[in-house]
């Protein structure tokens, strides 16, 4: 089975090689950080785009949608902080003249120091063998005390610095960690900076006077400057939720790992509008909620953990991120955050337009808390699709690679085949083809041998195989094929369609999270 980099490099050619991601403009090199979704791709992205939608929007009474647009008057930056405060620490090696963020710098080293733990942690397993107690190991071996001790105080000193934006002092907590650059090894750096991460562009001509606007680094902004709207027009009341989903822009300095971090990516988001001073009861809710819908998608249960900010951003009072196990090590897929008033306030002062709610039962207004949901769709995608590929060795000696996508989400549900392309297999086959179309996404195969054909169907995840043969002419049954077990049954052709919604379809997992 294959982990880490060999395993994102295999997703990676995958991924290209069926369809799902390309490069963008690839034609002329491709541009850093910016990636195409092919029609796999398309596919597995509006599932997942359509699950969070549903489990967040249809399923529950009190959150409605909105679609706002991607450009927004420049004073809603000013509002949000995000003009002055949406910025990375940078820094640069004086040698390689590569650029990092300091920050990520400092973890890159903590997370070093945790391998150490792990290093004696697997250590000291072989040597104990069964009787081999790691929480008590953890607690009491001087060694990896001495380690959780360093992560601990460079954690805190971290936090601080960041907390007062000392870049002077982010600098010198990297001198004195011997941090040294990961391509060129040298330790010659320039002083930290600070970096806006927004893209900016004109809206209309320069003639006639252009005026600056961004591209928005969050969805989130767009529901804010309509709550007013949403909440008179559907006379909401609260507690009550706007979800969105949509492109985001950030001029990301390390644009790497793949769709991990681009510059051009979507964010599904939800923000929750609240009565002040229940927002910690509403944040930790959301928080067990997410969770919850994470787990449905059954990528294992394991794969998820929750880290609580040390820094947190300038509009919140509690903060998490949901994490997953990438094949790059465990990393942000998606933040919980109590955004307090600070964004209805902040706009409320910038345009001098009332952004409050009237509450029946207290008999007072007030301006709302907010507790956010927001997660990146593109890392969604590629935490399903890493988990989902599979090298199997089969019984036979023979080799598959197997993408095992949840079957609710596989971008095509099935597809049809007839055994050979005469005796009027093909036109049958395109008779029961055009009888599941309206209903799910299949396709029709007639091309090389029927092992051929599944293996072709195993790559890009397609959970069942239809083959249409002499018998059906005969009795009007086909054989179905599993993807995950290859276990084949004969059914009648006549209830595939019921067979196939019931096997592939949203509506029961959803079921579950209520
Ligand atoms: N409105 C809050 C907000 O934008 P965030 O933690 O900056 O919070 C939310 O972003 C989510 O958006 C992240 O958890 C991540 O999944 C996704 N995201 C952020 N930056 C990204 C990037 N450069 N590329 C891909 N996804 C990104």
């Amino acid at each position: 089975m294959s982990t880490g980099d060999d395993l994102l490099k295999k997703v990676i050619s995958h991924c290209k090689e069926y369809g799902f991601v390309f490069p963008s403009s690839e034609i002329y090199d491709g541009l850093s950080a910016t990636y195409d979704y092919g029609p796999n791709g398309v596919e597995l992205k509006n599932n997942l785009k359509e699950y969070w939608w549903k489990a967040m929007v249809q399923m529950h009474e009190n959150i409605v949608g909105l679609d706002a647009s991607i450009f927004m008057h420049s004073s809603t930056w000013k509002a949000s902080g995000h003009l002055e405060a949406f910025n990375d620490p940078l820094i640069d090696n004086k040698d390689s003249k590569k650029r990092y963020r300091a920050d990520v710098l400092i973890e890159e080293h903590i997370e070093k120091i945790r391998a150490k733990i792990q290093k004696e942690v697997k250590k000291a397993a072989k040597k104990f063998g069964g009787s081999f107690e790691e929480a008590m190991f953890l607690e009491t071996n001087p060694r990896v005390q001495k380690y959780q001790n360093q992560i601990a105080s460079i954690e805190s000193k971290m936090k601080h610095l960041l907390d007062d934006e000392d870049l002077k002092g982010l600098k010198q907590l990297i001198e004195e960690l011997g941090i040294a650059d990961p391509v060129s090894g040298s330790k010659n750096w320039t002083d930290v900076r600070q970096f806006n991460l927004m893209f900016s562009t004109e809206l209309g001509s320069v003639a006639s006077g252009a005026n600056k606007v961004y591209l928005r680094p969050e969805t989130a902004q767009g529901i804010f400057v309509n709550f007013a709207n949403v909440q008179k027009t559907g006379r909401m009341k609260i507690p009550f939720g706007i979800a969105q989903t949509g492109k985001a822009f950030r001029n990301e300095i390390i644009a790497r790992q793949f769709i991990f971090r681009m510059r051009e990516f979507e964010q599904m988001e939800m923000q929750f509008f609240v009565k002040p001073g229940t927002e910690i009861t509403h944040y930790e809710n959301w928080k067990k909620k997410r969770m919850r819908w994470h787990e449905s998608l059954g990528l294992g249960s394991e794969k998820y953990r929750i880290h609580d900010h040390i820094k947190l951003a300038h509009y919140a009072n509690a903060a998490c991120d949901i994490e997953y196990d990438f094949p790059m090590g465990f990393k942000e897929l998606e933040g919980v955050h109590s955004r307090t008033d600070f964004d209805l306030k902040g706009h409320e002062k910038e345009s001098g337009k009332k952004l409050q709610y009237f509450d029946p039962e207290e008999n007072e207004s007030y301006t709302p808390y907010v507790v956010e949901t927001s997660i990146g769709l593109d890392r969604l995608f590629l935490a399903v699709i890493s988990a989902a590929f599979n090298e199997e060795t089969l019984e036979d000696g023979t080799q598959r690679t197997v993408l095992n996508i949840p079957t609710f989400l596989a971008p095509v549900k099935a597809v049809v085949m007839p055994l050979t392309k005469k005796d009027g297999l093909p036109e049958k086959a395109r008779e029961i083809l055009s009888a599941l179309q309206p209903n799910m996404i299949c396709k029709y195969d007639e091309k090389d041998s029927i092992g051929k054909r599944y293996r072709r169907q195993d790559a890009v995840g397609t959970p069942y195989c239809i083959t249409v043969d002499h018998e059906t002419l005969e009795n009007g049954t086909v054989t179905i094929r599993e993807r995950d077990s290859m276990n084949q049954d004969r059914v009648s052709a006549q209830n595939l369609t019921d067979l196939l919604q019931e096997k592939t379809n949203q509506a029961s997992i959803l079921s579950k999270l209520h």
